[in-house]
């Protein structure tokens, strides 16, 4: 894992940004894995920025997304369909025909779980992953014991995730209880993964994504086993991890190191 460490949360935003302008830029066809959550906010944001002042081009791309509840229509105002209307898709010139996430009103979700993961491998598979990590170590929404071997399906929700994500909602009963999300193994086929924490509040699950054992009791401790996973922290998400010294001299102030 290449372990990135920057003083703040704007730095750490802007670094990963740099990341995926670079891919974009030099694969102008990419397949981009998206992410949603606040942590994504800034960050799409950033590219949006990008896009705006410097031209960064998403016209080529392809996007999936990692996720969508179960229930909720696209045009539900609390859909990850919305959030990423929202907050990327109406900002920048990515073909709204080559976006996609699962269809979490689908008639049969199950069969909808399984023609995403077929749509995901019809692109070619994904190039750059972009992944957040909840408070209690799930990527996408594949909550702790997931499968590490897991495929796009129907996930339950945790408790905890469902408060975590009770404020984009009226209340906690109405907060979904189900999600379709890509798998831990479909996350580790793409090429490349990026992800982003930031704030204390990540702290204890960074550290074990990085430092605990490979289990799905964590599972973006998974993301161990990915031969391309950079994972960009704030000083606030790094604060639990115990080898801070050598991150900090591979990539020093989370730059590149000498063989990047
Ligand atoms: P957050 O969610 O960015 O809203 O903290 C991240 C996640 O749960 O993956």
């Amino acid at each position: 894992m290449k372990v990135l460490i920057l003083p703040d949360e704007q730095a750490a935003i802007q670094r990963a940004a740099d990341i995926v302008a670079r891919t974009v830029s030099g694969n102008p066809g990419s397949v981009l894995g998206l992410a949603t959550g606040g942590t994504m906010l800034p960050l799409y944001e950033a590219l949006a920025q990008r896009h705006r002042d410097d031209g960064l081009s998403f016209a080529g791309t392809t996007s999936f997304n990692l996720d969508e509840y179960i229930g909720l229509a696209p045009d539900h105002p609390c859909s990850y369909h919305q959030y990423m209307q929202k907050a990327f898709f109406r900002h920048v010139d990515i073909d709204p025909a080559r976006t996609h996430l699962p269809k979490g009103d689908a008639a049969d979700p199950r069969a909808a779980s399984e023609d995403y993961e077929t749509l995901i491998e019809q692109a070619g598979g994904i190039d750059l992953q972009l992944l957040g990590i909840g408070r209690n170590g799930h990527i996408g929404f594949n909550e702790p014991t997931a499968s590490l071997g897991s495929r796009t399906r129907i996930k339950t929700l945790t408790t905890s995730t469902r408060r975590a994500n009770q404020k984009y909602f009226e209340s906690f009963e109405e907060t979904p209880r189900y999600a379709i999300t890509t798998g831990v193994a479909t996350i580790l086929a793409s090429r490349k993964c990026l992800l982003i924490a930031t704030g204390a509040a990540k702290a204890r699950a960074v550290a074990d994504m990085i430092e605990g054992p490979l289990s799905a009791a964590c599972p973006a401790s998974a993301l161990q086993l990915h031969a391309r996973a950079t994972i960009v922290l704030d000083k606030a998400a790094a604060s639990e991890l115990a080898l801070t010294e050598y991150y900090e001299t591979v990539h020093p102030g989370g730059q590149d190191s000498v063989f990047d």
